[in-house]
């Protein structure tokens, strides 16, 4: 029996020894040390020993399963470390790669240019107001002294909703919004979508954008409007702009003007960007009409006002000469990265 125990210490040392994964580690386990191991069978053997021999070779028997078992414990070291070693490998980082570059998105140029447009005005002590794209009829043309046979009331001009309820064609309704609802002085700017029936082309959209401004105090005049909208202009398209108004009619300002600014490219001399005009048009503006003040509770005796609208399309696209309005919707990266 001792023969057969140093065998097996010697045959466990030897196929333990070359074991590099704990799978056959485990199986090595179970054939040495397992209930039916190599170690039990011979145990089992004991019961023909002499009284006398017993107790050496009970005593061998456990000094060969302490051997095999440190054998084991070194071995699985081994091979936890080997396993490690390859994770390691496996999962190495090298922080020195350069990363996956995730584009960063930016603000849609009609974005840019109407809060461009919103920082001047704020820093001439104007509020912002809004109101719904979806009005009536009362806030978009009837409050707005805009006469039953108005042209731009027609179906073929303005989407109705229902006979009293339309997609608003102007930010004005919003002017209306604030006068009936808060007391003079009044000095806002009011930006928004407005829609039109107009057919798809590059100067036309049936969506498009306004800002929309209006100050009621006591004793404002048109000299206030024309300071406002030159120190407008000048922020906006530089140092050396001049505005020009010439005589126009919208029922809710009396008097009214379309307000042209010297063509941002040549200065005035005449190029292709204002047609050899030298001036190009922004807004349209005037002084509040008394009857606009009215419907809104405001005592045209006591306050007075100048109101102004343009398009943002249009202001954007002669800034950076762009020549078709599609482009601005069509919303193709490849266009919008350059602004
Ligand atoms: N609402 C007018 C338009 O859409 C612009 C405007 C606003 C004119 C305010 C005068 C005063 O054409």
């Amino acid at each position: 029996m001792k023969q057969k125990l140093k065998d097996i210490l010697e045959l466990a040392g030897n196929e333990i020894s070359v074991i590099r994964d704990a799978k056959s580690l485990e199986d090595a386990r179970v054939k040495f040390l397992g209930k039916k191991g190599k170690l039990t069978e011979v145990l089992r053997g004991m019961g023909q020993l002499s009284k006398e021999e017993r107790p050496a070779i009970g005593k061998l028997a456990n000094e060969v399963r302490q051997k095999i078992e440190s054998i084991f414990a070194e071995v699985a070291a081994q091979v936890e470390k080997e396993a490690l070693a390859v994770k390691f490998e496996k999962e190495k980082l090298d922080v020195t790669i350069p990363g996956n570059r995730r584009g960063i998105g930016k603000k849609h140029p009609l974005t840019q240019a109407i809060e461009e447009m919103e920082e001047i005005f704020i820093g001439l002590g104007y509020d912002i107001a809004e109101g719904p794209e979806i009005e009536t009829v009362q806030n978009n043309f009837d409050a707005l002294n805009t006469e039953l046979n108005h042209p731009s009331r027609d179906e073929q001009d303005t989407f109705y909703i229902t006979d009293d309820i339309l997609l608003r064609t102007q930010t004005s309704p919003v002017q209306i919004r604030v006068m009936k609802s808060s007391k003079p002085p009044i000095k806002i700017i009011c930006p928004g979508r407005v829609y039109r029936a107009d057919t798809v082309d590059a100067t036309h959209s049936p969506v498009f954008h306004q800002i929309e401004g209006l100050v009621i105090d006591k004793g404002v005049t048109m000299g206030d409007l024309i300071g406002t909208l030159k120190l407008f202009a000048k922020n906006l398209f530089g140092e050396n702009t001049e505005i020009r108004l010439r005589p126009h009619h919208f029922p809710f300002t009396e008097p009214s003007a379309e307000v042209d600014v010297s063509c941002w490219v040549c200065g005035g001399t005449g190029c292709r960007v204002c047609k050899g005009e030298g001036w190009i048009e922004i807004l349209g503006a005037g002084m509040v009409h008394p009857n606009v003040m009215k419907a809104c509770g405001i005592d045209p005796e006591v306050y007075s006002g100048f109101a102004f609208g343009m398009g943002v399309e249009r202001a954007a696209m002669g800034r950076h000469s762009i020549s078709d309005l599609r482009l601005l919707f069509d919303n193709d990266l490849r266009f919008l990265d350059q602004f």
